[in-house]
């Protein structure tokens, strides 16, 4: 058999770090990265035949636990009648039925392959529909990895320890101005002054990439309100939260119908039920921008794959009001034993929100609560990788990184949450003898 040792080091030697994706590597939490083999329900299994119960979900899209049999059924269906056509198909007109249902405000929908696409897309499309340059983002918030969006962005490169990114122009990041999340007045100040050159305030609806910060009441509200006295779009990022927190994502859960509405809109994970599928959307004459139809261009292979399309239909349509119910009723068992064995074990910490997505942040400071970027890095960043590694030895894997959200999926059921809740005692035993 190969062990994991052996796999990581080949990996070392043909692909940079061993992985294709930087937060995979352990780098915060120290150690050598699972491989998995295979994964099932709340389950991941490695290559060595260790079952983990899952809190990772493939970072949000396994809503409904992994290989569940009808999604599956659904991409084996498609598949048999071809991997990839480059053209039209029915089965994006249904999936774009699907959103629209689901989010009122949307007309039309673009399909892409991930979420950094859709929000790279969405930042070019408001540049093209304003005429302006400059883009602002909030410190701590990821959109993506596209260069304009990489400043000050979050987990993956706080994880690393990176301010932002080599190889991003000077020009690039001179047009994206980063905000502190949930600072209105910071906001009123950069449109004051530079109000006539803002293309677009891009924000995650509910950030997660910093560990769960949520948005205080009406900052959202007031994004909307200065974006449209400027004449800038606002773009709403639910890559994450899209039809995770709820059936209409964050914007369903904070706002519904009767609040603020964002201009564009950008979808990934839970939308391609694990497949590479991602989306942005908006208004039709906004929309109506993008190619064939207007100036501003975007084009993709695989956009709209029907393997992903496949499993974005069976996922949407299986994530009825049942699945949401017993994701937060899941969340919350989660979170009160979190606390319960971290309290116990004296660790000072808060647990932070945003729907059914929670993290946890350590040490004295953030026990007094995590506003924005600043706060989150001030975290004490000790602990996390005892608990994580006392965790995974019990057969837990949580994300490893303390600025993820924990994820959970409605394959999640008592045996799984038991698993978790007994491990915790340990681990928090770990955090407290790892913060001294
Ligand atoms: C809020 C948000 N936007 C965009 C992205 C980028 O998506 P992808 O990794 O599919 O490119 C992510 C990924 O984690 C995300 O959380």
């Amino acid at each position: 058999m190969t062990t994991m040792d052996e796999v990581y080091r080949q990996a070392c030697e043909l692909i940079p770090g061993g992985v294709s994706s930087p937060v995979r590597a352990f780098g915060s939490v120290g150690g050598t990265p699972v491989f998995l083999a295979s994964a099932q329900g709340p389950h991941v299994i490695d290559i060595e035949g260790r079952r983990y119960v899952d809190l990772v979900c493939s970072w949000g899209p396994a809503l409904l636990g992994h290989a569940h049999p009808e999604v599956v059924d659904a991409v084996v269906a498609a598949a048999g009648r071809g991997l990839s056509f480059g053209a039209p198909t029915t089965a994006e007109v249904e999936l774009a039925g699907l959103i629209r249902h689901r989010v009122g405000h949307i007309e039309k929908v673009r399909f892409v392959s991930t979420g950094t696409e859709a929000t790279m897309t969405a930042v070019r499309l408001a540049r093209g529909a304003t005429g302006r340059d400059v883009v602002i983002k909030f410190a701590g918030c990821y959109h993506g990895h596209s260069d304009a969006l990489l400043a000050a962005a979050g987990s993956g490169v706080a994880t690393a320890g990176l301010p932002g990114s080599a190889g991003v122009t000077v020009a690039a990041a001179s047009d994206t101005a980063v905000l502190p999340y949930n600072d209105v007045a910071a906001l009123e100040e950069a449109f004051a002054t530079r109000g006539a050159e803002i293309a677009c305030v891009i924000t995650e609806a509910a950030p997660a990439n910093m560990g769960v910060v949520a948005p205080e009441p009406g900052f959202n509200a007031a994004i909307r309100r200065l974006t449209s006295a400027s004449g800038a779009l606002m773009i709403s990022d639910e890559v994450l939260t899209g039809f995770r927190v709820g059936p209409a994502g964050w914007w369903g859960v904070e706002s519904g119908a009767g609040g603020w509405r964002p201009d564009l809109v950008t979808f990934g994970k839970v939308v391609g039920g694990g497949m590479p599928l991602a989306a942005l959307a908006g208004s039709a004459d906004l929309m109506d921008l993008l190619a064939p139809v207007g100036p501003v261009y975007q084009a993709g292979t695989l956009s709209g794959n029907p393997l992903a399309t496949a499993a974005g239909i069976a996922t949407l349509r299986l994530a009825d009001a049942g699945v949401y119910a017993h994701v937060d009723a899941a969340s919350a068992t989660l979170q009160a034993a979190v606390a319960d064995a971290l309290t116990r074990a004296s660790v000072p910490h808060r647990i932070q929100t945003a729907g059914n997505l929670f993290s946890v942040f350590f040490g004295s400071d953030a026990a007094a609560g995590v506003r924005n970027y600043e706060d989150a890095k001030a975290q004490d960043q000790r602990p996390y990788p005892a608990f994580f590694h006392a965790m995974l030895d019990q057969g837990v894997a949580l994300p490893p990184s303390v600025f993820e959200a924990w994820f959970l999926s409605s394959a999640h059921d008592d045996e799984a949450l038991g698993r978790i809740i007994d491990a915790l005692p340990a681990a928090a035993r770990a955090a407290s003898e790892a913060s001294g």
